[in-house]
């Protein structure tokens, strides 16, 4: 059956679904010998033969792999980095499939981060019409009142544009800090963070505990842990 060049790479394992787009307009792909730019090219599996870097691309050789890693703060979630700071993906070097990230946490962000080598589950849970609720424990500046709490139910003006309802519940007062759990469902740029920034409760830490129903658990900073089958056909199912 004939599929678009772009779901068959990110099936494949190469990557994600928008870097393939990016691979195909940069002229990195060949189908049947010659090099295609064009992204709705139909390509039939059975029959055609996709080359990336002059490999043959094919489903049936790459496992998929699923990983859940505790980032620590300090990492950045992009593969390359200008100024030198360590990334993710160096603390899953021992995998030998090659994965990417499912989104991405800040710099100064730690928690739940999802790996794959799955671009078509990538694409779908980075999808914005797919809004996975994502839990965060934050550390804010004071304490934030009810009528704060009113106000992210509403969901709160970022870049000029209105945030989705979000949840936040007070877990801990302090005298300078509070803790608190935030719920949100969408995945824009230091969301969180310029949320609370919003209601003038800014964050002091910052850590993603759950994605859906997947939670971080007592998995140690810095470490790795592969999903289970269970876990796998959660995240499909969404
Ligand atoms: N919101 C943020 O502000 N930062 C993250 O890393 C994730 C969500």
């Amino acid at each position: 059956m004939e599929e678009r060049l772009q779901k068959f790479l990110a099936e494949a394992g190469v990557a994600s679904r928008r870097k393939a787009e990016e691979l195909i307009a940069a002229g990195k792909i060949k189908v049947n010998g010659k090099v295609v730019t064009e992204l709705g090219t139909k390509v039939d599996p059975k029959k055609d033969e996709v080359l990336y870097l002059d490999k043959e691309v094919s489903k049936k050789e790459v496992d998929l792999v699923y990983i859940m890693l505790h980032k620590p703060e300090g990492y950045v979630t992009t593969a390359k980095e200008q100024f030198g700071r360590p990334g993710v993906m160096d603390l899953v070097s021992q995998i030998e499939a090659r994965i990417f990230p499912v989104g991405r946490l800040d710099y100064d962000t730690s928690g739940l981060l999802l790996l794959t080598n799955d671009g078509e589950l990538t694409y779908k849970l980075t999808h914005p019409k797919h809004d996975v609720d994502k839990t965060y424990i934050a550390k804010l500046y004071g304490t934030p009142d009810d009528m704060d709490l009113q106000k992210f139910r509403r969901g709160v003006f970022i870049d000029g544009r209105q945030t989705k309802p979000a949840k936040m519940q007070i877990l801990e007062r302090g005298e300078r800090q509070s803790t608190v759990e935030i719920v949100i469902h969408e995945g824009r740029n230091r969301q969180v963070r310029k949320m609370c920034e919003a209601i003038k409760h800014p964050v002091a830490q910052l850590k993603r505990v759950a994605t859906g129903e997947l939670k971080l658990g007592d998995l140690p900073k810095g470490k790795y842990r592969h999903l289970t089958p269970k876990e796998v056909k959660y995240l499909k199912s969404l």
